[in-house]
């Protein structure tokens, strides 16, 4: 039986419905886990569910494994009485404090009891993180012991507790897909992709979305996909895009307690803001003068609301782009946040053959918004199906105009997707709005589809009216297609 369901897709991103038996509770996805650390709660539990509407969270069980005042407490009470949270709760294991220091205390086998027994709905194996650039052997290495750990998880009697395999392998895409391959042969339920956090932290956004489609790849379509350690609003729309469902982090409270503001195009320091660019309570009822002139706990807890509204904001801003069907729009907007968004969005762009693969056929308007457009999988999809669609007449005109009786068959030719039957003009992709002053690689990507239709068709003669394409995109069509000006005069 699976535990995650999807409802709709827009490219790779999709809306789904996460079961977690344990806690007897069904999680729409795309979601965020905020990180709750046991001993210091920045915001409440219950204040995560009720202001935000938190439906699951994470918490560390190596540091309640290991914590003198917390171990028995959580033993006798049970996690969720302990932080007063009766939605999902996910734990883990304590492979983030391997990764800082070295060695940890605890097997796999004793903190998944542990984090059974406290009552944890969705548990964490000691993964190792490794991290990104290390020698390929090393790589190779740590993941052997991380998937003999899977498999050891999977033997262990956890009873309803959701248990979760992370994907390692550094930076070699052929070992990430491997590895999550190997993850989801254990049969484990939620699937981390890990040590991704020393590429955020970076802002190494292209090789973050290389790592994400390489671990796609050996994942297929199975779900849930967590985003290990991800947490900042600028970066959500493009993971999900590239197929991520679940999130968490604590930046919401890190960056709060370092007086950080954020925001769905990056990281604002609270010293250098004169207005409160935000629709939230906290920024509608206070100035950043206001805040500033706080006391210091206060500033922070003010901070993290805002933080947390910010964050669980873009989470349903991607959600309705998946339900509108323009999800791709909107990573293209958040890209022009940072130049480090535009290269993650530039390299998702390098798989969209990958993406195209659970791309809806039919969506409601295809926004031609910049010139990283011509690379989105519809535009690839579009031009892989003139295989499928029958050239009749010998003569074929292909025109930006309006058709000719001239000629034995007219086809219409719209940049960025090429030439189209007309009789498809009312279909999408080809609905697209693509504004006049259309650029070079509208063109560019036009030209390599009529090169497409050509080449399939070595017998028929073509003929290209086009709209003053320039010489780049010209250069792409075969010699042998006559070329003619929309606007020359016979
Ligand atoms: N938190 C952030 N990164 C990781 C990771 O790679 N593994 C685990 N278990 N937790 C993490
Ligand atoms: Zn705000």
């Amino acid at each position: 039986m699976t535990n995650f369901e999807v409802r709709q897709y827009d490219a790779a991103g999709r809306l789904g419905e996460l079961t977690v038996p344990r806690a007897g509770v069904t999680v729409e996805t795309p979601t965020i886990l905020p990180v709750v650390n046991p001993h210091v709660q920045t915001v409440a539990p219950a204040t995560l569910a009720s202001e935000f509407g938190a439906e699951i969270l994470i918490t560390n069980s190596y540091i309640l494994h290991g914590s003198d005042d917390l171990r028995e407490p959580v033993l006798e009470q049970g996690l969720h009485d302990l932080l007063g949270f009766d939605g999902a709760i996910m734990t883990d294991s304590g492979s983030f404090q391997l990764a800082e220091y070295g060695d940890i205390d605890v097997t796999t086998e004793e903190i998944l009891e542990f984090q059974h027994e406290i009552g944890s709905d969705i548990g964490t194996p000691v993964d190792i993180p490794t991290p990104p650039d290390v020698d390929r052997e090393r790589a190779t290495e740590e993941l052997k012991t991380t998937q003999e750990r899977l498999e050891h998880a999977a033997t262990v009697d956890t009873g309803e507790m959701l248990v979760s395999a992370p994907v390692q392998g550094a930076t070699y895409p052929d070992l990430r897909e491997r590895a999550a391959a190997d993850a989801v042969s254990t049969g484990l339920d939620v699937f981390p992709l890990g040590a991704v956090v020393p590429l955020m932290n970076e802002y190494r956004y292209a090789d973050l979305a290389d790592v994400v489609a390489a671990c796609k790849r050996g994942l297929g379509e199975v779900g849930p996909v967590h985003l290990f350690g991800a947490g900042h609003p600028m970066m959500f729309a493009m993971a999900a895009a590239l197929g991520c469902d679940l999130f968490d982090s604590a930046a919401y409270a890190l960056y709060a307690r370092d007086d950080r503001y954020l925001t769905v195009q990056g990281t604002e320091l609270l010293d250098e803001l004169s207005y409160f660019p935000c629709h939230c309570p906290v920024c509608t009822d206070h100035t950043p003068a206001e805040l500033d002139a706080m006391d210091a706990d206060q500033r922070e807890e003010l901070l993290a609301r805002h933080n947390l509204h910010v964050t669980y904001g873009e989470i349903r801003t991607v959600k309705q782009a998946i339900r509108s069907g323009n999800l791709m729009e909107l990573v293209d907007s958040r890209a022009r946040g940072h130049p480090a968004m535009l290269d993650g969005f530039r390299a998702l762009l390098d798989h969209a053959e990958q993406l195209e693969r659970t791309d809806p056929v039919s969506k409601d308007a295809f926004f031609y918004t910049s010139h990283e457009s011509a690379r989105r999988p519809e535009v690839r999809r579009h031009q892989d199906r003139l295989e499928r669609l029958p050239v009749e007449g010998d003569e074929v005109l292909l025109t930006e105009g309006s058709s000719s009786a001239q000629y034995d068959e007219s086809w219409g030719v719209l940049p960025p997707f090429g030439p189209y039957p007309r009789e498809l003009a009312d279909t999408y992709p080809l609905t697209a709005e693509v504004p006049d002053r259309t650029d070079r690689a509208a063109y560019e990507a036009a030209a390599t589809g009529v090169r497409r239709l050509v080449e399939l068709h070595p017998d028929v003669s073509f003929t290209l009216v086009h709209d003053d394409w320039p010489a780049t995109a010209l250069d792409r069509v075969p010699e042998r297609v006559r070329l003619r000006d929309l606007h020359a005069r016979d």
